[in-house]
């Protein structure tokens, strides 16, 4: 397989049954990443994006088809090689932020860079998204759009392989959202 094809898809199905409600969140979603790309992915609501990424992200698993990273089959991991590419090789900015509320802005992010690689420190991190001064705010104490750049400070601060984010702008005016990128990708 191509070494610069990071992440593949093919085939890949999601069925949720709910009760007699069946819904077919994907239906064969054949697609390649490569590395440096920068890819958005668009949709209605409901049309299963944070499902995909959350695949991608190795966080839930397909009803069907594969998915690669770097030519080995991620649906194929177990529960240890799983752990092991989240930790080390995917950044995930949540949909809905996910940050511990009992934790401060600095200590959400430590979550990530203690167990990570070669991580940059949470207050490195932080500032890159003008979060410098609220180091110990708690995320009650935060705006929606500052607990957003709390969540992609946490996502970056590993320096991961791969970024995920899923709507992580949806908080954040068009300047201070280009900004964040801008610096991510220097
Ligand atoms: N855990 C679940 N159980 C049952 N159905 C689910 C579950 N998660 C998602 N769905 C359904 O799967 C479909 C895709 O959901 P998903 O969250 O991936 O959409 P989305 O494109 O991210 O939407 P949005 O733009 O609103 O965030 C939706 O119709 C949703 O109702
Ligand atoms: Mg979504």
């Amino acid at each position: 397989m191509d070494t610069d094809r990071t992440i593949s898809a093919r085939g890949v199905t999601k069925v949720y049954h709910t009760g007699d409600v069946t819904v077919n969140a994907l239906d064969g979603v054949d697609f390649d990443l490569f590395r440096g790309e920068i890819v958005v992915l668009l949709g209605p609501s409901g049309s299963g994006k944070s499902t995909l990424l959350n695949i991608i992200g190795g966080l839930d698993a397909p009803s069907g088809g594969q998915v690669f990273f770097n030519g080995n089959e991620l649906t194929q991991f177990d529960d240890r090689a799983l752990t092991d590419y989240r930790r080390h090789h995917v950044g995930f900015v949540f949909q809905f932020y996910n940050l511990i509320p009992s934790l401060t802005a600095r200590e959400n992010v430590s979550l990530v860079t203690e167990i990570a690689r070669k991580p940059m420190t949470p207050e490195d991190a932080l500032a890159l998204v003008g979060l410098e001064d609220r180091l110990d705010h708690f995320p009650s104490q935060l705006s929606g759009g500052e607990q957003q750049r709390v969540a992609i400070a946490r996502a970056i601060a590993k320096r991961p392989a791969i970024l995920l984010c899923d709507e992580p702008t949806g908080a954040l005016t068009v300047v201070r959202a280009s900004s964040c990128w801008r610096r991510w990708r220097q």
